[in-house]
């Protein structure tokens, strides 16, 4: 009889996980679409295995399309968006550097933190929360302050105000500094054309308008990274981030035409692989247009829904993006209330405001898979009970405005 061995750690009785089913309307993730899920638990190979190679050079494929770029250098990054961010920012950066960030959002106070812990120089250009950055502004600041790098978010979660991109690469080119956008809550959900744009670098999510969990990240590089990387490596620069070194990387996932062998780096997270090519295949099977029409549909239906019950959007109409809004929290609504009513009644989940919009602003997303009418139609009923709990939509005429009302009393004909 071998003896008991005594444990420091008793055995823990913790069952088998059930968590709630909630339909995730908040800035993300949202609901992965189910083909995704199923994909997941599709049998697994290693990471060397031919066959998941096959699979991640499809995935390459397909995020050029999402993106619409050429670039050779476009991967899936182990890891959630900032994972990707950080590998644009850890690869790109030399200390030293300066970075031109465009603040108008949480996001872009991020950036400022990541790039000055590789060394830049940071210099910030603000606006309020909501607002977006004219050609004009962004032009006279790369005059003035001649960057390396401008960053700037495509689509800013925290606001949900949309840059205007067309211009921004050529105007970088003339300034010969890098462009490196942000595009995890565009990418799938509204028109982005990286080549067109002229952008350098470039990261996204899976967890938003893609519509797979997240875990694993799209990057890309284009020739004027690439060559920055090659510059850094020809002066000996070491990238200061292990795992994220793509110059490591690129012998595992970017193949040459010259038979070398691929090379370890870090195990791939295989499931997760495939959660994506899922996600890229349904978004290549709906087409990206589609893709784009639908999320602007639904959203555009939100924000008419929104105004029927009397609230209002943060950002001007021109500039929202469809993917996630911002919808004012009316004085007197206690927001933290509205999000736990929403959560414990309908298992729904939105959130509220980020940084200076904290208290002001619910955060509510229309992505992927969730870019439907009936979710926003619901989101909004659920809205409107919530105000009810709290007394408002009682109120005669305090909330309860429709366009209509708003119409004919302006008329002086109701
Ligand atoms: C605009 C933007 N950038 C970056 C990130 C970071 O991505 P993740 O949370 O997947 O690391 C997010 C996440 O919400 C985001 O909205």
């Amino acid at each position: 009889m071998t003896p008991p061995v005594s444990l420091l750690v008793e055995k823990p009785s913790i069952a088998q996980f059930n968590p709630p089913k909630r339909l995730l309307m908040g800035p993300g993730p949202g609901n992965a679409h189910p083909r995704v899920h199923a994909a997941m638990s599709l049998p697994q190979v290693g990471h060397m295995d031919g066959a998941f190679l096959a699979a991640a050079e499809e995935i390459k494929t397909l995020l050029r399309y999402a993106w619409q770029t050429k670039n050779a250098f476009t991967v899936p990054c182990s890891g959630t968006g900032s994972a990707a961010w950080e590998a644009a920012v850890a690869n790109l950066t030399s200390p030293g550097d300066t970075h031109l960030v465009l603040v108008n959002g949480y996001f872009g106070l991020r950036h400022c933190d990541m790039a000055s812990r590789y060394g830049a120089n940071i210099v910030k250009l603000e606006k309020p929360w909501g607002e977006v950055f004219s050609d004009d502004e962004v032009a006279a600041a790369l005059a003035e302050h001649k960057p390396d790098t401008l960053w700037v978010a495509h689509a800013e979660t925290s606001t949900g105000a949309c840059q205007p991109m067309a211009n921004l690469g050529e105007m970088c080119r003339d300034h010969d500094c890098l462009l490196m956008a942000d595009t995890v809550t565009s990418i799938g959900g509204l028109p982005v054309k990286l080549d067109e744009w002229g952008v350098d670098a470039c990261y996204a999510g899976g967890q938003k308008a893609l519509s797979c969990p997240p875990g694993i990240a799209p990057l890309t590089f284009g020739d004027r990274a690439l060559r920055k990387m090659d510059e850094r490596q020809a002066r000996g620069e070491v990238t200061a981030n292990w795992y994220l070194d793509m110059n490591m990387i690129k012998q595992y996932l970017v193949v040459n035409d010259f038979g070398v062998p691929r090379v370890y780096h870090h195990t791939a997270p295989i499931s997760m692989a495939y959660a994506l090519r899922e996600a890229l295949t349904i978004l290549a099977e709906e087409g990206l247009e589609a893709s784009w029409a639908r999320h602007r549909a639904s959203a555009e239906f939100f924000w008419d829904e929104l105004e029927k019950i009397g609230l209002e959007c943060h950002v001007p109409w021109e500039h929202r993006l469809p993917t996630l809004t911002t919808v004012k929290i009316p004085e007197g609504v206690d927001g933290g209330k509205v999000v736990t009513f929403l959560r414990e009644n309908y298992n729904i989940e939105i959130a509220g405001g980020l940084g200076q919009l904290a208290g002001k602003v619910w955060r509510i997303g229309l992505m992927g898979y969730n870019s439907r009418k009936e979710n926003a139609a619901l989101v909004c009923a659920a809205l409107r009970d919530a105000l009810d709990a709290q007394g408002y939509y009682r109120a005669p005429g305090l909330l309860y405005k429709t366009r209509a009302h708003l119409r004919t009393s302006f008329h002086g004909s109701a």
